[in-house]
């Protein structure tokens, strides 16, 4: 699943697939106009890609020229289309053969063949890469017809959502997050449990913890859990394919949750895009990481302090404290710069009251 401006779309026509589609089209066109020189028309912007493969896919001589008209600025088509620009060629006498990347309500083709028709042409024929016949208002024969599409708004190849997606190689449509997933992040002690608490209930997220799934796990003795033992004894971290494992396991015991936070997890890039993987799957995605930052005498002291009623033998020791955040340090501090790239990291101060910091997190939860 990818973002483009505040919509989520998910990949629909492999780019094989179009491939193979703009192949079988050169070949029919050029079957019916073997003996002359065809002039294409690409209408820009959408359609430079498909004009682009449908003629290196033509298997004779031809000639290729764009004009622009444009008729869209949302994800529904504004009726109003503009004028034609560009045209330089004499089109006296000519087959012209007019290449859309999409045929929506129709209009727009039919202002295009109303231009083309008062020109002294030999014949015009009209090639879309896709068709919405459920939309298709017009009146006009399509000569040629890659493929059919739902009543649904599409992008990539060519097609754009304002302005963005027109790079991408596939085409991919519209699509709604089932759920909000965040990762709420932070060395051992900034608190992480203590904010995921509140954050969970104002927000009906479900909770994973890692650690917490870790005792879980351990303490029933599961396998997975024996496995994680013998690392987290030590103050290491779990390996990863552990540690997924266990994580998918808990995602999949709540199929009916809005989301998660998680806790703890992804602690390195391979888990975070094992992660990635898994909700695409689900046709999920990761909102955003949220990161507590606090400075590391502070949490070796917060820690020491938890370990004095907690019981938990990693949190009574401060150099395994220390080996912690060296772990910390070295290995998950990457996943600051995988999850920024993406745009979705949000970094939160914090040293505060425990409501300080909560509602320094709901702002951008609220964004989220
Ligand atoms: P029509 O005039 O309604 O047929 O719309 C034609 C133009 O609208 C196309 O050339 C595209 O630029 C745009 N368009 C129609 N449907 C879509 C879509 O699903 N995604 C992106 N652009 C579209
Ligand atoms: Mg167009």
């Amino acid at each position: 699943m990818i973002k483009l401006h505040d919509k989520y779309f998910e990949s629909y026509i492999s780019a094989n697939k179009l491939n193979t589609t703009i192949a079988k089209m050169a070949q029919l066109v050029y079957k019916e106009c073997a003996d002359e020189i065809p002039l294409f028309v690409g209408i820009l912007n959408g359609s430079f890609m498909f004009a682009a493969d449908f003629v290196r896919a033509y298997p004779g001589q031809c000639e290729i020229s764009f004009v622009k008209l444009a008729s869209y600025q949302g994800t529904e088509s504004a009726g109003k289309v503009k004028k034609l620009v560009g045209l330089s060629e004499d089109v006296t006498n000519r087959t012209v053969i007019i290449l859309e990347d999409i045929i929506d309500t129709g209009t727009t083709l039919e202002e295009i063949y109303t231009i083309f028709r008062h020109k002294k042409l030999k014949q015009l024929k009209i090639a879309t890469l896709l068709y919405k016949p459920d939309v298709y208002k017009k009146g006009l024969h399509i000569d040629y017809i890659g493929l059919h599409v739902p009543d649904k708004f599409v992008v990539g190849y060519g097609l754009d959502y304002n302005g963005l997606g027109r790079n991408l190689s596939d085409i991919f449509t519209l699509t709604k997050p089932t759920m909000t997933n965040i990762v709420l992040f932070g060395p051992p002690g900034a608190g992480k449990g203590t904010q995921a608490d509140v954050l969970k209930d104002k927000y009906a997220l479900k909770h994973i913890s890692t650690g917490d799934v870790f005792r879980y796990n351990i303490k029933n003795e599961t396998p997975l859990g024996n496995l994680a033992k013998s690392y987290m004894d030590k103050g290491d971290l779990v390996p990863d394919e552990v540690t997924i494992n266990m994580l998918k396991q808990e995602v999949e015991r709540h199929k009916d949750a809005n989301g998660f936070i998680f806790d703890g997890f992804p602690r390195t890039e391979d888990q975070a895009k094992a992660l990635d993987t898994f909700l695409a799957e689900k046709g999920a995605t990761i909102n955003g990481m949220v990161a507590l930052e606090v400075p590391e005498d502070l949490l070796v002291e917060r820690l020491l302090k938890r370990g004095e009623t907690s019981g938990r033998p990693d949190d009574q020791d401060e150099s395994k404290i220390r080996n912690r955040f060296n772990e910390y340090q070295n290995k998950t501090a990457i996943l600051k710069d995988y999850y920024a790239q993406q745009g979705k990291y949000y970094g939160i101060d914090g040293v505060g009251s425990i409501e300080e910091i909560t509602e320094r997190l709901t702002k951008v939860f609220d964004k989220l």
